[in-house]
């Protein structure tokens, strides 16, 4: 087997790791000015003017952006983009849509191209981005360590922008900043972060160097999870999931993702719906028959899961699921929408990388049938 590991970024990982942030900020050359792009609720609870003050008593200027909520679409880019002219680094501070914000505009703010010049590989991003420090607060997608951002195009289909140029150049990862995070939302980003670990160590294009770190994040994740919903000050539980979630990014980074990816992506493209819960109802819909491959992988996997085989995984799964909480039902958007729309998204075009890299070959019946039991979930959240 040959394989290489892509480049991971400098990592400070620690409580208060928050307050190197204004030493960090000067440690590199010429750094003026910043981008702040933080999520609404960390900036209304007094986060964005705290860090602006301790940026400015070393010199710095910051221009905040939190005029988003939900996943990023192409207006929030734009915005972004309008309000940080003139900075030399971003920083990101939220869940995965305030880090991908961040990591798309310092290649767009440098460039002063659209994002849509972008999307999709349409054209090489910029050699010289701004820089950028990302500071995840949901432990869920990995967006800190992964060369992957996504956001809504003009038509409110799921795009992405990937390239090497547009990740962080350090990643802060500090416990006590998800804290606040709901049980919901610990367990959506908990179960998201699983499952990239799970996919990356397990489909086709999976190797030792990204089974490394997807092990690894398995076995944090699975042995805190429960801990983080149900006791939501516990820092080492906190800890232990937002570092799983880092190792994770890292393993999709250099893995990609499969199956369970394709139904939450094609999910997202017929209503919105949380990326954490949509994947994790993916994965529980089609995890008995992808364990049927019984690979070596797919059992290295399960033991860093903590049980005996593959095949004991889909109990297992479950049962976790249920014990952290996890409703399985479809926002009331899924309403109008059936069986047949989503085989429809899962068969799109952009969403048959995911298919092609899962580790059994996802023929149109079992696309039919996976969707099948996917909106028959009943839709009420
Ligand atoms: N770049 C990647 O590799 C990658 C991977 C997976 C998903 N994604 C994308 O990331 C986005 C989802 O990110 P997410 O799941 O982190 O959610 P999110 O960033 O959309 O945030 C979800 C909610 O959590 C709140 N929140 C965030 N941090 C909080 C905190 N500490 N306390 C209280 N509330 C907090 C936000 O205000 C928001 O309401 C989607 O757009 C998805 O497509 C990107
Ligand atoms: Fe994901």
């Amino acid at each position: 087997m040959s394989f290489s590991i892509s480049a991971i970024p400098d990592i400070r990982f620690g409580e208060d790791a928050l307050s190197g942030l204004p030493a960090a900020v000067k440690s590199f050359d010429g750094v003026g000015a910043v981008l702040l792009v933080i999520d609404a609720f960390l900036a209304q609870s007094g986060l964005a003017a705290k860090i602006s003050a301790e940026l400015a008593e070393v010199g710095v200027k910051t221009q905040v952006f939190s005029d988003f909520a939900g996943e990023p679409k192409l207006a929030h880019l734009h915005a972004a983009i309008a309000a940080g002219q003139g900075a030399d680094m971003v920083i990101g501070i939220g869940g995965g849509s305030a880090l991908d914000i961040g990591k798309i505009v310092a290649c767009c703010i440098a460039s002063g191209e659209d994002p849509m010049h972008y999307a999709l590989a349409a054209n090489p991003l910029p050699k010289n981005p701004l820089k950028k420090i990302m500071i995840p607060t949901t432990a869920g997608t990995g967006s800190e360590t992964s060369a992957t951002n996504i956001f809504a195009g003009p038509e409110g289909k799921k795009l992405w922008i990937w390239g090497p140029e547009t990740k962080a150049d350090l990643v802060i990862l500090d416990p006590a900043l998800t804290k606040t995070l709901p049980a919901n939302l610990t367990a959506w980003c908990g179960l998201d972060a699983f499952i990239h670990a799970f996919e990356a160590a397990t489909n086709r294009n999976t190797h030792r160097g990204a089974q490394f770190y997807a092990h690894q994040a398995l076995r944090l994740i699975t042995s805190a999870l429960e801990t983080a919903v149900k006791h939501p000050d516990d820092i080492a539980a906190r800890g232990d999931v937002l570092l799983g979630s880092c190792f994770a990014g890292i393993a999709i980074d250099n893995c990609g993702t499969a199956i369970a990816h394709n139904i939450s992506h094609a999910l997202a493209g017929l209503g919105p719906v949380h990326h954490g819960l949509a994947t994790a109802l993916g994965f529980e819909a089609t995890l008995g028959w992808l364990v049927e491959a019984d690979t070596p992988e797919l059992n290295a996997a399960a033991k860093a899961c903590g049980v005996r085989s593959a095949a004991e995984l889909p109990a297992f799964v479950s049962g976790w699921m249920d014990r952290c909480g996890i409703t399985r039902s479809l926002p009331v958007a899924f309403k109008p929408f059936n069986d047949t729309d989503l085989a429809r998204e899962m068969r799109a075009p952009e969403n048959q990388p995911m298919r092609r890299s899962t580790i059994r070959d996802v023929t149109d019946a079992d696309i039919d049938r996976f969707a099948a039991s996917i909106m028959a979930l009943p839709k009420g959240i």
